[in-house]
C-alpha cells in the first residue's frame, strides 16, 4: 500500500520523474551543401606497448612463458619437473652452459630416475595455461644438448595440468651432445574440449642430462606467419580499419631507466639473438615481438606506422643532456629511421632486407620522447629541437611530433622550435569528458600544428587509472566509459581535420595479468573480446567519410553529434550519443541536399551505465544493426537511453 503523502511533496517527488520522461526535444541541422574541411584519412588508429601482457601473452602468439629461461635470474619460473615417483629429476639454471653470447643461460634438467613407464622432464605452464584448440597444429621448437651417455628419446607433449590427459604428442628420437635445433609438430584430435588447463612437457625415458634453450611452441598464427599473431586478436584490429599503428609505446619506449629504454636493434633478427629487456610494468618483455613484427603488424592492418623515438628520458627520471651528450641517442633513432625506410644499399635498410622485408616501409610521422612534461629538468625543449633539426636534415618530408601538446600547463610546454604535431593524453572519467567534449577544440588554432591525441581513454571511476584503488577493478570498461569515449571521439572527429590522428589506449589486457584498466580489448589464452568501447570504436572508425559537415544542435542535452560526408559515394555518417537514462526523439534537418535516400543503415550500441562485457560474457554489450525507413530532409529518429548510435544516410 502506498504511504499517504501531502500533496506537494507527492508533486515534488512526482515532477522531476515527469520532466525525465520527457526530455526537452533536440533538433539537429546539417547543410551537407557546406563542406566544414578535410577528414585526416588516417583519423583513427591503434596506440600499442608492452602492457597488461598485450604481446607477450597477448597479440604475439608464442605460448610459453620465460622461453629464453632470463624471466628471472635465479629461478626457471613458469617452468616445473615432471617427475612422478619412482620417477625423479630436478631441474635449475644453468648460466654454465649458455645458449650463446646473447642469451647467457640454459634449463638444466637432471633426471636421476626415468623409465618409458615413469617419464621426466620439464614443464612450461604458458601465459595462464596453454589454450587447447580441436584439430590445431602447434609448432614445438627448442635446443638441446645432452651430457654423454644420454642420446634420447625425448617426447614433447600438450597435456593436462595432471598429465593425465595428452592433447598432442611428438618425439624427437636423438639427441646430440652440441647445441642443436629441433622442431616438432603437435596437433589435436578432433574431438578435444577446448581448454587452458594444459602445459607443455619435454619428457625423457632414461636417466641422463640434458639442456634446454629458447623453447618455444606456437599455434596458427594470423596469415601462417612465423613469429605471428594471435588470430583472433588481428582479426579484432583489422576491423577497426585502423589508418595507425603507434608504437612502441608509451612507457614501454622510455623503460625505467636510459638502460632499459626500447632498443630496437636487440630486437631484431632471429630470434636467439634477441636478448630480451625488463619493460616498466613488472616483467620482461621477450621482445618476440620487435621493430620488424611491429612494422609486419602495421602493414597486415593497412595502417602506417608512426614511430616513437627514445629521446632521452626514462620513466625514474634520467635524462641525456641535449648537446653532445645526445648525439648517440640521436644516431640510434636515425638508424632506426633508416631500418624502416632506408634503401637496402643503406646499412640498416640492408638488415631490413636481411630481415625479410626489402621493400622500405611507409613512414611519415615520428614521434619524440613520450609524455615528457615529467621530465623535471625542463630538458625537453632542447632534447626536441636537437632531434628535429637532426631528422629533418636527413629526412626532410618527415614529421615530427612533440610529446608534450595543449593538455598540459603552458609552462610545460615550451617549445622553441615550432612542432609539426602536437601529442595530447587525455585520462579522464566519463562526467569530464561529457562537459569538456562539445567545446574542447573550438579553442584551437586550426592552421596547427597538427593535433594527434595519441592516448585517451574514459573511465567510469571517480579516480584515475594509476590510483591504487584501480587494482582490482575489471580489465575493461562498462557502458557508462564507452559513453564518455563516444562523445569524445564526436569531438575529436568534427576536428578531425587538425585533429589528424586519434588513438584509445591501452589497447590489449590480458584479464589475469593487468596493470592498467581500462582497456579495449580483454583475453585469455583462448577467447577475447571487446569491452563496449571496442564497439563505439569500430563504430566511429569504420564509419566515416573525408568532408566534415557541421551538425548544429538546438534544444535538449547534448547529443555530442559528428557528421561527415564519403563525397564519392554521398554517404553521410552521422553519430549521436545520448548519456540520459530515457529514449529521446531527435528531429534531423538536412538542408542543401538533391536527393535524400529513403532509408537508412543504423547501428546502434545501448545498455545500462554499469552494464559491460566480460571473458565469461563477451557479448552482453554488442552493437546492433536496423535498416529505418521514412529517413528525408526532416525526419525523427529515436534514439534510446544511454545510447551511441551511426545513422547511415545517402544523401546526393
Ligand atoms: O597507456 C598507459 C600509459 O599511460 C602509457 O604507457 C603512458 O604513455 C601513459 O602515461
Amino acid at each position: 500500500m502506498l504511504p499517504r503523502l501531502p500533496l506537494a511533496l507527492l508533486a515534488a517527488l512526482l515532477l522531476p520523474l515527469a520532466a525525465a520522461a520527457a526530455p526537452e526535444p533536440a533538433t539537429i541541422a546539417i547543410d551537407l551543401s557546406a563542406p566544414a574541411g578535410k577528414v585526416s584519412p588516417i583519423h583513427y588508429g591503434l596506440m600499442t606497448e608492452e602492457i597488461n601482457f598485450s604481446y607477450d601473452g597477448g597479440l604475439y602468439a608464442e605460448l610459453l612463458r620465460n622461453r629464453a629461461f632470463r624471466d628471472d635470474p635465479v629461478k626457471p619460473v613458469h617452468w616445473s619437473v615432471v617427475a612422478a615417483a619412482p620417477a625423479a629429476a630436478s631441474i635449475a639454471l644453468d648460466p654454465k652452459q649458455p645458449l650463446n653470447a646473447v642469451i647467457p643461460v640454459s634449463l638444466c634438467l637432471d633426471a636421476t630416475a626415468a623409465s618409458p613407464a615413469a617419464p621426466v622432464g620439464v614443464a612450461n605452464e604458458g601465459y595462464w595455461g596453454i589454450p587447447v584448440k580441436p584439430s590445431t597444429r602447434y609448432r614445438a621448437s627448442f635446443r638441446a644438448k645432452a651430457a654423454p651417455g644420454f642420446t634420447g628419446p625425448l617426447t614433447v607433449a600438450i597435456t593436462s595440468l595432471d598429465g593425465a590427459t595428452v592433447y598432442a604428442r611428438g618425439r624427437v628420437d636423438r639427441l646430440g651432445s652440441d647445441w642443436a635445433a629441433y622442431e616438432v609438430v603437435l596437433k589435436t584430435g578432433r574431438k578435444v574440449v577446448p581448454t587452458t588447463q594444459a602445459r607443455l612437457t619435454l619428457t625423457v625415458e632414461q636417466p641422463g642430462t640434458v639442456w634446454f634453450g629458447l623453447v618455444s611452441l606456437f599455434p596458427p598464427t594470423w596469415k601462417n606467419r612465423p613469429n605471428g599473431l594471435r588470430p583472433d586478436l588481428m582479426q579484432m584490429l583489422v576491423d577497426l580499419k585502423p589508418g595507425f599503428l603507434r608504437f612502441p609505446g608509451g612507457n614501454y619506449l622510455e623503460g625505467d631507466t636510459i638502460d632499459t629504454r626500447f632498443k630496437w636493434w636487440e630486437t631484431i633478427g632471429p630470434l636467439d639473438q634477441r636478448p630480451g629487456h625488463p619493460g616498466p610494468w613488472g616483467y620482461r618483455s621477450s621482445d618476440g615481438m620487435g621493430l620488424m613484427e611491429f612494422l609486419l603488424w602495421a602493414k597486415d592492418m593497412g595502417a602506417e606506422p608512426l614511430l616513437g623515438l627514445y629521446a632521452g628520458y626514462s620513466l625514474k627520471g634520467d635524462y641525456v643532456k641535449p648537446g653532445p651528450d645526445l648525439e648517440p641517442f640521436i644516431r640510434e633513432a636515425l638508424d632506426e629511421i633508416e631500418y624502416v625506410v632506408g634503401p637496402v644499399t643503406s646499412k640498416w635498410g640492408a638488415l631490413r632486407a636481411r630481415d625479410g622485408h626489402p621493400e622500405p616501409f611507409p613512414l611519415r610521422y615520428v614521434e619524440i620522447g613520450n609524455e615528457d612534461w615529467f621530465d623535471k629538468s625542463g630538458s625537453y625543449d632542447a632534447r626536441y629541437a636537437q632531434f628535429a633539426a637532426a631528422i629533418n636534415r636527413a629526412y626532410p618530408s618527415l614529421k615530427c611530433i612533440s610529446s608534450i601538446g595543449n593538455e598540459q600547463p603552458a609552462a610545460k610546454r615550451v617549445h622553441s622550435v615550432r612542432p609539426d604535431v602536437l601529442d595530447e593524453h587525455y585520462y579522464r572519467n566519463t562526467e569530464t569528458f561529457l562537459k569538456d567534449s562539445p567545446t574542447h577544440f573550438d579553442r584551437y588554432d586550426r592552421s596547427g600544428p597538427e593535433i594527434f591525441v595519441g592516448e585517451w581513454a574514459a573511465h567510469e571511476t571517480a579516480f584515475p587509472p594509476w590510483d591504487a584503488k584501480s587494482r582490482g577493478l575489471a580489465p575493461t570498461p562498462t557502458m557508462k566509459a564507452a559513453l564518455g569515449d563516444a562523445a569524445w571521439m564526436s569531438a575529436m572527429e568534427r576536428h578531425a581535420d587538425f585533429v589528424t590522428m586519434q588513438c584509445y589506449a591501452p589497447l590489449f589486457a590480458n584479464v589475469n595479468g593487468y596493470q592498467w584498466r581500462p582497456n579495449l580489448i580483454g583475453y585469455d589464452a583462448l577467447n577475447s573480446f571487446g569491452a563496449p568501447s571496442y564497439h563505439a570504436f569500430r563504430m566511429y572508425s569504420t564509419q566515416v567519410g573525408d568532408a566534415l559537415l557541421k551538425p548544429v544542435q538546438t534544444g535538449g542535452a547534448p547529443l555530442h553529434a559528428a557528421a561527415t560526408r564519403a563525397t564519392r559515394d554521398g554517404f553521410v555518417f552521422l553519430k549521436l550519443v545520448n548519456t540520459e537514462a530515457d529514449a529521446r526523439d531527435v528531429e534531423i534537418r538536412l538542408a542543401g541536399a538533391r536527393r535524400i535516400g529513403s532509408t537508412a543503415r543504423v547501428e546502434t550500441l545501448s545498455a545500462a551505465p554499469d552494464t559491460t562485457n566480460s571473458i565469461t560474457d563477451r557479448t552482453t554489450v554488442i552493437p546492433i544493426v536496423t535498416k529505418r525507413k521514412g529517413v528525408g530532409a526532416v525526419f525523427t529518429h529515436k534514439l534510446p537511453a544511454h545510447s551511441i548510435t551511426v545513422l547511415r544516410l545517402e544523401a546526393k
